[in-house]
């Protein structure tokens, strides 16, 4: 059964660690709970906020509305042959528990996103990424509940649109649906990914010659603790902004005037830029005022020393934003979510 709470604090459900308070809060494990609680918000409308991780959101003040943090649990294999088995998650497992799971199993495909925080039921929404692979490698189908007609929808790969950063829950179905479960096809005979230098460069670090999925996935986690903020220690969200896709002919003429920026080949004759490398050369690396900042390792993350507000957070983005603008004419669209 669910419970309504009132007034309480959300600094335990963001990874910024925002102070925030939430009018009304309830925590959902089953359907039946979820309706529940969809029952007392069409009887108070009001807005509606999912939480998973609370790992892409910026609090930028209180919340005045429901905020349901969906806690379903499971882990089901529902079929397996020779070469692939198919695996159900409830969208309330945490994603790296999961993904430990997988590789602990002897099931590829999901160990380059190793450590990536948040939960599974998230992970389809902005198809998940991290070192050559994304989940949509891996996904089969999700079921997802129409929170208007309360049917179950069964999305399959196509349906979800997915692109960099991107699926159809960002576009045309944002805030229309609660994900609930996930199914993913995973390789019993895994091939290892190794197609981002990085890994195999800390695998032969690690004296590794012929790696497994477990060593590729411990070899991400290396270059993830030595790279990326821990949220337990320094309030973040991961990536503040995604990497810029921009046309080729924008690449070159930029490269022409700026021999050092860090580019990739994506389809369709485009280039994505790296938004660290644009951040870093508006001179915002390491910078902080008060307790917002910017990583000094990594400046595509935004940080949160201890009391900065959501708006200090929010004011330094957009003036980051600003900046890369002006010297390189190139928009930064924010990945996190600001609510
Ligand atoms: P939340 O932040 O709780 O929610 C995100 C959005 O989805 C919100 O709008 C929320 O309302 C909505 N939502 C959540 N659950 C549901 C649901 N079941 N149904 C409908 N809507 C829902 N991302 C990457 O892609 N690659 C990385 O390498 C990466 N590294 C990160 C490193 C750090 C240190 C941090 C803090 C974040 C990183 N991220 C990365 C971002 C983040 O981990 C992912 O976006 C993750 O999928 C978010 O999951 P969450 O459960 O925390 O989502
Ligand atoms: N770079 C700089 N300065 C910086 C940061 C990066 O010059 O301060 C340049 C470097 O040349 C570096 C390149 O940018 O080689 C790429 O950096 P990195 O490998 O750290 O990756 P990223 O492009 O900054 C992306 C994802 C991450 C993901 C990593 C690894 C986006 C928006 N971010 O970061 O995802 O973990 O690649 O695959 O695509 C997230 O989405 O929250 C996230 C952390």
């Amino acid at each position: 059964m669910a419970i309504r709470q009132s007034g309480i604090s959300l600094k335990e459900f963001n990874t910024f660690g925002m102070d925030v308070k939430a009018r009304d809060f309830s925590r959902v494990s089953t359907l039946d709970d979820l309706w529940q609680v969809m029952d007392w918000i069409e009887n108070e409308p009001g807005k509606l906020l999912f939480l998973g991780g609370g790992s892409n959101l910026l609090f930028t003040s209180d919340f005045d509305g429901w905020a349901v943090a969906i806690q379903n649990k499971g882990i089901e294999i529902l079929s397996r042959n020779e070469d692939f088995v198919r695996v159900k998650v409830a969208a309330g497992e945490n994603w790296h528990d999961f993904v430990m799971w997988c590789v602990e199993n002897g099931f590829g495909g999901l160990e380059n996103l190793s450590l990536i925080p948040g939960n599974v039921g998230s992970s389809p929404i902005q198809n998940i990424g991290a070192y050559g692979v994304e989940l949509k490698d891996s996904f089969q189908s999700l079921e997802a509940y129409d929170l208007e007609s309360r049917e179950k929808l069964v999305l399959e790969f196509k349906d979800c649109r997915f692109g960099y950063r991107d699926s159809i829950f960002k576009q045309e179905l944002k805030g229309r649906v609660i994900l609930w479960s996930v199914t993913f096809r995973l390789s019993v005979q895994p091939v290892v990914q190794l197609s981002y230098g990085a890994i195999s460069q800390e695998l032969n670090a690690m004296g590794i010659l012929n790696p497994g999925i477990k060593d590729v996935s411990e070899a991400v986690c290396r270059i993830r603790r030595s790279k990326l903020p821990d949220p337990a220690e320094i309030g973040n969200a991961g990536s503040f902004f995604k990497n810029p896709v921009v046309s080729a002919e924008k690449a070159e003429m930029l490269q022409a005037s700026y021999p050092g920026i860090v580019t990739y080949p994506v389809p369709d004759f485009q280039v994505k830029l790296a938004a660290g490398w644009l951040i870093e050369q508006c001179r915002f690396k390491g910078f902080r005022r008060g307790d917002a900042g910017v990583h000094p390792n990594q400046a595509l993350v935004l940080v949160n020393y201890g009391s900065a507000t959501g708006s200090e957070i929010l004011e330094l983005a957009e003036e980051i934003q600003q900046a890369v603008l002006e010297k390189f004419d190139v928009l930064l669209e924010m990945e996190v979510n600001v609510v």
